[in-house]
C-alpha cells in the first residue's frame, strides 16, 4: 500500500542552510503520489527559490500573506484546510519563538496559528541555539500545545561545530511521516457495508423467485474488509456461505428486508452492492399455498433499488459507493451506463457469459469502471484475492 498516494502535504520551508533539503524532500514525496504546497518564508528564500520548488512540487509556491492574487485564488484558511498535515522544514528558533507565543506576521505563522491539522516541526539551528533555555521553553510550550518535533539530530553542522540541531536527513523525516499516516488509518476505524447473495421474492408461503447468486463475492470482500481493520457489516441473502465472528452478518431474504437492514447500518465509509437484488418481488403474496391450476398470472412490481437508494442520500451518502453489473455483453458500455445511472463511484463488471467465472465458480475476472472514464482490469483469480486487491484500491482512495 502506498500510504502517500494523494496526500495533501503542506510543507512550510523556514530559512536555514538545511533548506535545500527540503527540496530532496519534495521530489521523494512526489514521486510516491504525494501533493504538495508550499509556503517559503522571506528567510527562506535566500536558500531555496520560488522556481526550484515549483519545478520540483509542480504547484504554486505561497510566500507572501497580503496577496491579493493568492488570497483570492487560496487564502490562508483555505490552504491549511487543504492540507491533511503541516510539516515546517527546516524550522528556526525564530519560527518557534513566533509560534509559541501565537504571533502570526507573515504567512507561515498565520496559517499554523489557523490550522486544524497536525503539525510536524523539523528544527534545524545551532547547538546554542537549540540548547538555549528560551528555545528550550518555547519548545516544551509547542509540545504542551500538541506540535510534533522531529529530531534535530546530533552531528556536524554547516557552521563547523559540533552538537544537537542538525535537520534530521530526508528519508527519516518521510518515514515518521509515513509511520503517522499508518497509524492515523489504523486508529480510524473505516466503516463498511457489504451486500451480497440473492434475494427471495415470495410467491406463496413455500415458493419464490430468487436467482443464481452465490454471494462468494461479496462474502470474500467482507473477509478482505474486515482483514483490513474496517468494521464490516455483511447484508446476505440466503447462501450457505460461513462468515468470520468480527464481521455483523444481517441475514435477509427478500429485497425490501436487504433495503430496510441497509437503511439500518448507514451511515458508513464505504457500501459494496454486490447482491443481485431481484428486479421485481410478487404485488400479491399469497398467504396460502397456491394449489396447482391450469394456468398462473403473476402480477409483478418493481422492487426498491437499494443502491440508487444509498447513492442518492443527501447526507448519508458514504463516501466511497461501488456498485456490481453482471453482463452478458456490451460490458463496458453497461457498466459506464450503470455508474452514471446509479451515481455510483466505481462500478464492478464480469462477463456472465464466461462460464469459468461469475456465479457460482471461486474464481472470478473483473474490471473497475471509475467515473473519469478510466477502467482498470483484474484479471482470472480467485474471489478472495480479487477481494483483496479491491480493497487495497478501498484503502488507497480513503487515504
Ligand atoms: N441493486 C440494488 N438494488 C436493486 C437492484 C440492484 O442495490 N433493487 C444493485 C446491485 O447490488 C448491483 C447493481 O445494483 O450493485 C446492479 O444493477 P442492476 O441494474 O440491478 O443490474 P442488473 O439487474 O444486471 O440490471 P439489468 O438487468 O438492467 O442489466
Amino acid at each position: 500500500m502506498n500510504i502517500f498516494l494523494n496526500k495533501k502535504i503542506l510543507l512550510i520551508i523556514c530559512g536555514g542552510i538545511s533548506a535545500y533539503k527540503s527540496l530532496e524532500l519534495i521530489r521523494s514525496l512526489k514521486k510516491r503520489g504525494a501533493q504538495i504546497k508550499t509556503i517559503l518564508t522571506e528567510s527562506a528564500k535566500q536558500f531555496v527559490t520560488p522556481l526550484s520548488v515549483t519545478s520540483l512540487s509542480k504547484e504554486k509556491v505561497y510566500d507572501d500573506l497580503f496577496s491579493l492574487e493568492n488570497e483570492t485564488e487560496m487564502d490562508h484558511i483555505s490552504l491549511s484546510r487543504w492540507s491533511d498535515i503541516i510539516l515546517v522544514a527546516p524550522v528556526t528558533a525564530n519560527t518557534i519563538a513566533k509560534l509559541s507565543s501565537g504571533s502570526s506576521d507573515d504567512l507561515a505563522s498565520t496559517v499554523i496559528l489557523a490550522s486544524n491539522k497536525d503539525i510536524f516541526l523539523a528544527p534545524a539551528m545551532n547547538v546554542r541555539m537549540w540548547e538555549h533555555p528560551s528555545t528550550k521553553e518555547n519548545v516544551n510550550k509547542l509540545k504542551k500545545y500538541g506540535f510534533n518535533f522531529i529530531g534535530p539530530e546530533i552531528g556536524d553542522m554547516a557552521c563547523g561545530e559540533f552538537g544537537e540541531g542538525k535537520m534530521t536527513e530526508p528519508k527519516q523525516i518521510e518515514k515518521k511521516i509515513e509511520i503517522y499516516f499508518k497509524n492515523l488509518f489504523k486508529k480510524k476505524r473505516y466503516k463498511a457495508l457489504v451486500t451480497a447473495g440473492p434475494t427471495y421474492e415470495y410467491i406463496d408461503p413455500v415458493r419464490f423467485i430468487a436467482n443464481k447468486s452465490s454471494g462468494k463475492q461479496g462474502y470474500a470482500l467482507a473477509k478482505s474488509l474486515s482483514k483490513k481493520g474496517f468494521e464490516t457489516t455483511l447484508i446476505s441473502g440466503p447462501t450457505s456461505l460461513h462468515v468470520e465472528k468480527d464481521i455483523n452478518l444481517i441475514k435477509v431474504e427478500t429485497a425490501e428486508e436487504m433495503f430496510q437492514a441497509t437503511q439500518k447500518s448507514l451511515p458508513v465509509d464505504v457500501a459494496i452492492f454486490s447482491a443481485a437484488v431481484g428486479d421485481y418481488k410478487v404485488k400479491k403474496i399469497s398467504k396460502e399455498k397456491i394449489k396447482k391450476q391450469d394456468k398462473l398470472n403473476l402480477e409483478l412490481e418493481k422492487n426498491v433499488d437499494i443502491l440508487n437508494y444509498v447513492s442518492n442520500h443527501n447526507y448519508l451518502r458514504p463516501k466511497l459507493i461501488i456498485g456490481f453489473a453482471a453482463e452478458t455483453n456490451n460490458l463496458e458500455d453497461y457498466a459506464n451506463k450503470k455508474l452514471y445511472e446509479k451515481n455510483c463511484d466505481w462500478i464492478i463488471a464480469n462477463d456472465i457469459s464466461n462460464k469459468k467465472i461469475g456465479f457460482d465458480s471461486d474464481y472470478n475476472e473483473v474490471s473497475i469502471f471509475y467515473k473519469n472514464n478510466k477502467n482498470e482490469k483484474i484479471s482470472y483469480k480467485s474471489k478472495p484475492e480479487i477481494s483483496d486487491e479491491v480493497v487495497e484500491k478501498i484503502i488507497n482512495h480513503l487515504n
